[in-house]
């Protein structure tokens, strides 16, 4: 059991955790996809008490589902002493959280992840939103849950794909936390297993490790100022790269992660041996390790002036430069400040 500022993070099954609470406080939000597997991981005493149910994926997180939440608890007569459980992915946890920060101006959350990368990213920290149109997580607050419940068998029902996705964070995570880190990552991949065959003790070792890394950068930095900004390795590429490929966040993410390095390299930042251990890593996972390859997986030709117009709306542009995730070496990563032309250049190779 792990705390953090006012969450807690436990790993089992989820009737363990909810068992004190009494029934009539809580109410359940989850996707269409996830309700009849939620409902089979509840007994039946806390399972058949209030549900709100949401559309599956990204699709969820807009003001017109937010708006049916706030009825849905409405009709619940939901006080401020409701407890928001929300299970699901960083899709529903991010609505959820949204939802439980402004109902009644606040009211608990507890967050039950069921994708990787919900377990060691999206459910820590705090951060909630939703997307207007194309423009993701645009709208948003800080609403820390109050308990994180990790059970990691609900992984298994997850496709090669989707534990693949996770695995680009999880990299991201050992890339900066240190050498022990990446070489359990090695150790995995070595294997040469497929994602969906790993044991439940080995996955839940990876998310510990995963979430503890996530956990110091969002106790040193609480409201995103400045040391969480590391976090974005890989994203500032990845963005741009999800937006024109489609590709699943943690898809564009790994190749974001592979242009990072290749910049790195050529400003001396990275030495090459450095650079071709995460690609192999990466690709182990079925990842993209760099630009053209992200481009190839969805059979479209690369499109630089397009991913540079992207970069250039980056949020954290300040004039022709860039605030980017500079790696150095296994657990040596900054922010540094890179001109847009620099930044092109790491797109030509
Ligand atoms: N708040 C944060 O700090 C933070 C951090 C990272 C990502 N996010 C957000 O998280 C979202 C992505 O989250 P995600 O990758 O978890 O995807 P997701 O929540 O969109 O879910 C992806 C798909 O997986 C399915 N699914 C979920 N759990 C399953 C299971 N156990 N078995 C089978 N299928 C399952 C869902 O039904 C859905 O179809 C994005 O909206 C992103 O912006 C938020």
């Amino acid at each position: 059991m792990q705390t953090t500022h006012n969450s807690t993070i436990r790993f089992g099954s989820i009737s363990g955790s909810l068992k004190l609470l009494p029934s009539e406080r809580i109410v359940f939000i989850t996707s269409s996809a996830l309700r009849e597997k939620a409902s089979e991981k509840l007994p039946l005493e806390i399972g058949s008490g209030r549900w709100i149910e949401v559309p599956d994926g990204e699709s969820c997180k807009t003001f017109s589902v937010l708006e049916s939440v706030y009825y849905a608890l409405l009709n619940f007569d939901a006080g401020s002493d409701t407890v928001l459980v929300a299970i699901g992915g960083g899709s529903v946890s991010d609505l959820a959280g949204f939802a439980a920060h402004t109902w009644k101006r606040g009211i608990e959350l507890i967050l039950v992840p069921t994708t990787l990368l919900a377990m060691i990213d999206a459910s820590i920290g705090g951060k909630n939103a939703i997307d207007i149109g194309c423009a993701k997580n645009v709208v948003g607050s800080f609403h820390l849950p109050k308990d994180i419940i990790c059970d990691v068998s609900w992984l298994r029902s997850l496709s090669e794909r989707d534990l693949s996705s996770g695995m680009a964070e999880a990299v991201k995570h050992a890339v900066l936390d240190g050498e022990e880190h990446v070489r359990f990552f090695e150790q995995i991949a070595e294997a040469h297993s497929p994602l969906t065959e790993l044991d439940g003790r080995t996955f839940e070792e990876l998310v510990r490790l995963s979430q503890e890394v996530k956990l110091r950068y969002v106790k040193a930095d609480p409201y995103d100022s400045k040391a969480r900004h590391v976090l974005n390795y890989g994203h500032t590429f990845g963005h741009a790269i999800e937006l024109l490929t489609g590709l699943p966040h943690g898809f564009a993410v790994a190749a974001g992660m592979g242009a990072a390095n290749t910049l790195a390299v050529s400003r001396g930042a990275l030495d090459p041996v450095t650079q071709g251990r995460i690609a192999s890593l990466l690709r182990r996972f079925g990842l993209p390790a760099g630009i053209q390859e992200a481009f190839g997986m969805v059979d479209r030709a690369l499109d630089r002036r397009a991913l540079l117009e992207l970069i250039r709306a980056d949020k954290k542009r300040r004039g022709n430069k860039v605030d980017f995730v500079v790696p150095h070496g296994i657990g040596d990563v900054r922010v540094e400040a890179i001109p847009l032309d620099e930044l092109a250049e790491a797109l030509r190779v």
